[in-house]
């Protein structure tokens, strides 16, 4: 049991049998976390650090409720109180931090790419936690999971991925994975938030909000990411949420009943109304619940252990 990679960078460098391996681990620790003990001892000897250089809840704490529930040590750095505000590189950072006797790394940084570099300049395993706009591979894993959970196998299965894909770390991972399970994609956002010549990757494009959702079996709506757009790129979120926000009267219009999923964090009121997120055909907790397996079983699969101690 090990996956054919030594770090998780990003979804692209996976191949199926990888993905189906970490599900089947998931399945296993997602057993663990329903019992009263939710602990198996297995990375008792592994120290593991979470290094965030951007903002996060839901895949930092996730990270840290994983490592834990595997009996690892954990230990946490957030760039807000630490030395890099007096200068220090990435690399000598990490550096000081594995001289401590840290095993792994899991990784969240602004800058595409920054897990790679470091993974060119460490010893350890690295973890993507999301790096700028180019992968987050354990949100795309834990998506397909819950797809799968909610729908069985996602060959021919037909997600939807919507609005603002062009600085969407989660979009470009969900491609990779959709696409590497069997299941059908298509983007729909206004053209602006489209990157061009995205259907090179194997996905469809439909402007018509409501076309894609008659289309699909699950819509996986998307944070617009106002941090990232450095120019004007719709005239208000009034009039986007008008376009491209998903709400009960759309649902409602579609004659079928198709599975609601967002990453997080939720602007409620603009790509989604509470309507719909807080709606039983929402799974948006489920995918929360179910990254604490996932990651579970993407740490414990690259510490190269064979036993889950379960
Ligand atoms: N989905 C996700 O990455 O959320 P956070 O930014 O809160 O980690």
């Amino acid at each position: 049991m090990s996956l054919s990679v030594k770090h998780l960078l990003g979804i692209k460098e996976l191949n199926r049998e990888d993905i189906e391996q970490i599900f089947l681990t998931a399945d296993n620790f997602k057993q663990v976390l329903q019992r009263p003990i939710k602990r198996v001892p297995t990375l008792r000897d592994t120290t593991v650090v979470n290094l965030f250089f951007e903002n996060s809840t839901r895949t930092r704490l996730s990270f840290e409720l994983a490592e834990k529930r595997l009996s690892a040590d954990t230990i946490n750095f957030a760039v807000s109180n630490s030395s890099v505000s007096k200068g220090e590189t990435l690399i000598d950072t990490v550096n000081n931090i594995l001289a401590m006797k840290v095993d792994m790394v899991v990784m969240r940084h602004s800058a595409s790419g920054a897990p790679w570099f470091l993974s060119q300049h460490v010893d350890a395993s690295i973890i993507n936690a999301g790096d700028g706009t180019n992968e987050h591979p354990t949100q795309a894993l834990l998506d397909a999971y819950s797809i799968r959970e909610k729908l069985g196998d996602l060959k021919g299965k037909h997600i939807t991925i919507v609005g603002d894909i062009m600085h969407s770390r989660v979009a470009l991972s969900n491609i990779f994975c959709l696409n590497k399970l069997g299941a059908e994609v298509t983007v729909s956002g206004p053209p602006t938030l489209i990157p061009k010549h995205i259907e090179a990757l194997g996905v469809r494009v439909e402007y018509n909000l409501k076309k894609a959702l008659e289309w699909c079996d699950v819509a996986n709506v998307l944070r617009i990411q106002l941090e990232r757009q450095h120019k004007p790129l719709f005239s208000t979120l009034r009039e986007y949420a008008l376009y491209y926000g998903v709400n009960k009267q759309m649902l409602d219009s579609l004659g079928k009943e198709i599975l609601i999923m967002h990453p997080g964090p939720i602007n409620r009121g603009v790509e989604i109304n509470s309507d719909v997120a807080d709606s039983k055909q929402s799974i948006i907790l489920d995918q929360v619940e179910n990254g604490v397996a996932i990651r579970m079983a993407v740490i414990y699969l690259l510490s190269g252990k064979r036993d889950m101690g379960d």
